[in-house]
């Protein structure tokens, strides 16, 4: 078996050659002026090893992979509560998809699709003004990760709002049916706010890390969430953490994880690591094409799998 060191370069050196790269979304403006050669990787061991290549540890917005922490705080303050309004089954839908919602009495299909994860937000709320509650999921990750440094691309979220009508129109749709508590506009503050969170893929890996150890962070044994929760985020991650095309990613990488549209992936190998790649360049599914390939020729070179 290679070394680390080694699996990561090869890799990277492969990655350099492809031509096609997928597509930048462009979708939320700001995000279709990333350039899309970009490529990093990080793996963070569960012995606190870390190891990164290319632009490692160079931020970018990470989207979608927001929902696992907006996940772990909500489970972490309301508990199992949380299933009576977001269920637990992938989608078959895109992220952004409504269809679901009017059949299914606007309960979200889980909390990594848009509708999903913008209850999440109103569940973070509790009474709070959008601004303490995106304090407090940033607060969140500078803890995780021990870096103050992370931040908000304020330029995103303000991009996000701006050209957001459909998770405005999820959110309205959910309000119809009681399943928001507060004002739409203000779930959504918190919802764009959390997507345009800028961060390295080192420190996505670092964050990561209670859940390849058992809900408790390597580094520092302080304990995030209870063991059977970080299990059932990572059931959750493999199950639906890339919208239509989870299937496919636990057919070629076998490992749960989570995309976003700003092209980084999360993957966590339970008991052993949890790694980071960012490549802008999406697939058809709107996760991305080289995040995926490395990340599924990262596992097999490391024989690292679920199964
Ligand atoms: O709401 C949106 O469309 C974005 N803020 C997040 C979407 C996303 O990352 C989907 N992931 N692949």
């Amino acid at each position: 078996m290679p070394t680390l060191d080694e699996a990561l370069a090869e890799i990277h050196d492969e990655m350099a050659d492809h031509i096609d790269r997928g597509r930048v979304a462009d979708y939320i403006p700001q995000l279709g002026k990333v350039d899309p050669a970009r490529f990093g990787i990080a793996v963070v061991t569960n012995d606190n090893g870390v190891f990164t290549i290319g632009d490692a540890d160079e931020t970018f917005s990470i989207q979608s992979i927001s929902k696992v922490f907006t996940l772990t705080l909500a489970l972490g303050e309301v508990g199992d509560s949380l299933w009576k309004r977001v269920g637990r089954e992938p989608s078959g839908n895109a992220f952004n998809s409504i269809v679901q919602l009017e059949q299914e009495g606007g309960i979200p299909r889980n909390p990594f699709i848009n509708a999903g994860a913008i209850v999440v937000s109103d569940i973070l709320l509790a009474g709070h003004e959008p601004r303490e509650t995106i304090g407090e999921i940033l607060r969140f990750l500078r803890f995780l990760t021990e870096d103050d440094t992370i931040a908000i691309d304020e330029a995103v979220a303000a991009s996000e709002r701006a050209t957001g009508f459909r998770n405005f129109a999820l959110a309205n749709y959910m309000k119809s049916f009681g399943n928001l508590r507060h004002p739409p506009e203000m779930a959504l503050g918190v919802y764009f706010h959390h997507c345009a969170i800028a961060m390295s893929c080192r420190q996505l890996a670092l964050a990561g890390r209670f859940l390849a150890h058992d809900g408790i962070n390597p580094a520092t044994g302080h304990s995030v969430i209870a063991r059977q929760k970080a299990r059932r985020i990572n059931a959750l991650m493999l199950t639906c953490g890339h919208y239509d095309g989870s299937g496919e990613f636990a057919f070629q990488v076998g490992i749960p994880g989570k995309s976003g549209v700003g092209g980084g992936i999360l993957g966590i190998v339970p008991g052993q690591a949890t790694l980071a790649v960012w490549s802008p360049g999406l697939n058809e599914n709107g996760n991305s094409k080289l995040g995926t390939l490395a990340l599924g020729k990262l596992a097999k070179m490391m024989n690292w799998s679920i199964f």
